[in-house]
């Protein structure tokens, strides 16, 4: 089964989808947290990344569906994805269908978390990420260890670089262009679930496996 996570920056995305991914017996391939990884280890791609993730701008087409072609090469994608974050632009979406479709696969569905903008902020400038890990914490609807570890595996936690008010404002502008429009191109493609990203973890969850039939 191949699945879109779909939703603006701080809809809930990463917070849904270990749980979702595990529960579909799938691989969570998220995009963001693989330049993530690169841009920790210094890597070129991770350098190329940096200059437009910390602008709220997206990494360009062509080097973001290389990485995606070569994570789906590898043995356990083959058969099912979670994606979260990507396809981001209708050129990436086009490029899926089309990577898929040439060895006879397709997209399943479509979850969209929908969150309201003035929501978003005080969710993604509150937002403390693992370093090691990547869990995602936010300081009052979900803090870290007291003394600012992470409870899943005891590294620090910090603030993404990007999660500032200004960065923020520029990712959400990159969404409304660039990607919401993924969601037209979609419609008649590939069942789409709208479901309301407010509300507890929990309560977003079960709304998600409820859309899903699980
Ligand atoms: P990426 O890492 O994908 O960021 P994003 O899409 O902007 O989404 P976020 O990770 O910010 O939000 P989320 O929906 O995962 O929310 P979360 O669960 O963390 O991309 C970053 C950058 O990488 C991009 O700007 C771009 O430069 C580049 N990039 C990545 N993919 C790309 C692609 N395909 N093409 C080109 N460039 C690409 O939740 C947010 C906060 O809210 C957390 O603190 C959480 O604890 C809290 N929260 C979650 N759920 C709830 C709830 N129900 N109630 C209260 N709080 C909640
Ligand atoms: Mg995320
Ligand atoms: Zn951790």
């Amino acid at each position: 089964m191949f699945v879109l996570l779909f939703g603006p920056p701080g809809s809930g995305k990463g917070t849904q989808a270990a749980a979702l991914a595990s529960r579909l017996a799938i691989p969570h391939v998220a995009t963001g947290d693989i330049f993530r990884k690169h841009l920790r280890e210094g890597t070129d791609l991770g350098k190329l990344a940096r200059s437009y993730m910390d602008r709220g701008q997206l990494v360009p087409d062509l080097v973001t569906c290389d990485l995606v072609a070569s994570r789906l090469g590898e043995a356990d994608a083959g058969n099912g994805v979670l994606f979260d974050g990507f396809p981001r632009s209708v050129p990436q979406l086009y490029w899926l269908i089309g990577h898929l479709g040439a060895t006879g696969r397709r997209l399943h569905a479509v979850v969209n978390l929908q969150v309201a903008d003035d929501l978003i902020l005080g969710r993604i400038t509150g937002r403390r990420t693992c370093t090691n890990c990547g869990a995602t914490y936010h300081v009052v609807s979900a803090p870290p260890n007291t003394d600012g570890t992470c409870s899943r595996c005891g590294a620090a936690v910090v603030q993404r670089k990007d999660d500032s008010e200004d960065v923020v404002r520029d990712r959400l502008v990159a969404y409304a262009n660039q990607t919401f429009p993924c969601l037209e191109q979609l419609r008649d493609r590939t069942p789409i679930h709208n479901v309301d990203g407010v509300g507890s973890i929990e309560g977003v969850q079960g709304r998600i496996f409820g859309a899903l039939g699980l």
